[in-house]
């Protein structure tokens, strides 16, 4: 039997999980994502990421599944206390063909600070980019001061957690479904 050859609309992942990592493959996967990002792209590193924070971190991250299975991790944040109640977040991080379009970025941080709700959370804090500044602002948080990180600019920002609520199940995590289909020329490359 033949088949005319239909061009198929590329495969387009419409949902995520954002959960804590557990599994080796989770973190072997967000370990890879931030080095795509922190190092290959924007070059802040020159080999590797890595700092005394991960020995005691918790990676969140967001995962898309196939037919239930999840095959890729596509976001991906990391929280720490720093002191009794005091937490910081840093290596936020979203797969670039899943940027600006897709919310991932967004959910990471409230399920990053409702993470640290639930384990206590009296104030949480990060070091943002200066292009990331208007985005954190969105999200209720206000600009402290200005710090050098990696010889780079960035502002010191705090959450303001009236906006923000407990994650009841950070292993578990939830489901997070695509503000926006991914734009053509995404999906293209993804398929
Ligand atoms: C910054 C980053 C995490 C944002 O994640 P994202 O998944 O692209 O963002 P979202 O889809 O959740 O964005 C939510 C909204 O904020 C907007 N937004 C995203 N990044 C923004 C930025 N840098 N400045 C202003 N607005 C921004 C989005 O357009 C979207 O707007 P909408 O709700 O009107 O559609 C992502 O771009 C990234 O990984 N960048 C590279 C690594 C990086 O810079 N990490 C942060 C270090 S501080």
């Amino acid at each position: 039997m033949m088949f005319d050859a239909v061009p198929a609309d590329p495969f387009q992942h419409g949902e995520c999980r954002i959960k804590l990592a557990d599994g080796e493959w989770e973190l072997r996967q967000a370990q890879s994502l931030r080095k795509r990002v922190f190092v290959e792209e924007q070059q802040v590193f020159r080999i590797s990421d890595f700092d005394h924070l991960d020995h005691d971190a918790y990676t969140l991250i967001a995962t898309t599944s196939m037919l239930g299975i999840p095959d890729s991790v596509v976001g991906t944040v990391r929280i720490n206390q720093t002191a009794r109640g005091k937490w910081q977040g840093s290596r936020l991080a979203v797969d670039a063909m899943y940027r600006h379009s897709s919310g991932i970025g967004k959910d990471l941080i409230k399920m990053a600070v409702g993470t640290a709700l639930t384990l206590g959370c009296e104030s949480f804090y990060a070091n943002v980019q200066l292009q990331n500044q208007a985005f954190f602002e969105r999200l209720g948080w206000c600009v402290l001061g200005h710090v050098l990180v990696e010889g780079l600019d960035h502002v010191f920002m705090q959450a303001n957690l009236n906006l923000y609520s407990p994650a009841p199940d950070p292993n578990h995590g939830c489901f997070h479904l695509f503000s926006k289909a991914l734009p053509p020329e995404k999906s293209r490359n993804k398929a």
